[in-house]
């Protein structure tokens, strides 16, 4: 257990990820206690809080002491809360949204800073969400490979708008439809904590800057398996009125779709607010802002 004044905190492996307890989000939260979550928050990477009874407005007023919340661009939010959205598998769908590695919307100009996701409705059992932590994944890299990536840029594509939504009976098209794309350091520096970490997935990440597909293919692969492994990560078991909280900078995360048998007759709905980030920072930046 990690001790702070307010909040008591249990990391959740060696790696990454920690829950958090003494602390009901409902509330509003005195200086200190915002202190040591975000404190956590920048230690861990991914918490969870645990029997949250919380109202949308609650959700989003949490979420937006991190900063603004950003919509969904291509999914619609709640009726009273645009920016809000759920992620809703009905029973028996053969698709799961974001089973795959990945961090959120990097193909945004300025991708999410993090988001809190709220276990609304879950099964029994399953459905977990696992994370790698990215800082780990370029820490333990060679000299010769940090040395490489420390100068590239990735180009990071939305892909299909349409296979946002269009897939799932209870998810919706926003206004926006058409694809997106944003090119972002391979090696970012978090803005807090000064520490670099990997930027890339193979969901959104299609090459690097100057080089084609087809070349950078099997280093990107590399990246991603590397990064993946199962020692540089966590997984969030979801109970009802879960709330995580991650910092989408420095990781990456998986929606687990182990719904085969029994466990594909459940309904699961997950509530999430984005938060907006800054343009990442490329390591040449960070050194002229120190200087
Ligand atoms: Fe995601």
């Amino acid at each position: 257990m990690w001790n702070y004044q307010n909040i008591r905190v249990k990391p959740i492996t060696g790696a990454m990820g920690a829950e958090v307890f003494d602390v009901d989000l409902s509330q509003d939260l005195d200086t200190a206690t915002w202190e040591e979550i975000r404190d956590a928050f920048h230690r861990f990477v991914v918490l969870i809080f645990r029997d949250q009874e919380l109202t949308d407005q609650q959700q989003f007023d949490f979420s937006a002491r991190f900063g603004k919340i950003i919509p969904h661009p291509y999914v619609t939010g709640l009726p009273d809360h645009p920016e809000i959205f759920q992620i809703i598998r009905e029973p028996g769908e053969s698709y799961s949204w974001d089973s795959f590695y990945h961090s959120d919307l990097m193909f945004l100009e300025r991708p999410p800073l993090g988001a809190t996701l709220y276990a609304k409705e879950i099964p029994p059992y399953g459905g977990d969400t696992a994370f790698c932590n990215m800082y780990l994944a370029y820490q333990t890299l060679s000299d010769g490979m940090k040395a490489l990536l420390d100068g590239l840029e990735a180009v990071n594509e939305s892909g299909d708008p349409a296979k946002y939504h269009n897939r799932y009976e209870s998810m919706h098209e926003r206004k926006q439809t058409s694809a997106l794309g944003a090119t972002h350091p391979v090696v970012r520096v978090h803005p807090e904590t000064g520490r670099k970490a990997l930027f890339i997935s193979l969901a959104f990440t299609k090459r690097f800057k100057g080089m084609t597909e087809k070349e950078s293919l099997p280093l990107l692969k590399y990246l991603y398996d590397h990064a993946t492994q199962v020692n540089f990560g966590c997984r969030l078991q979801w109970e009802p009125q879960s709330l995580a909280l991650w910092d989408n900078r420095v990781s990456l995360h998986h929606g687990v779709a182990d719904y085969f048998g029994e466990n594909a007759k459940h309904r699961r709905v997950m509530q999430r607010a984005t938060i907006e980030g800054e343009v990442p920072i490329a390591i040449r930046d960070a050194v002229k802002h120190a200087a």
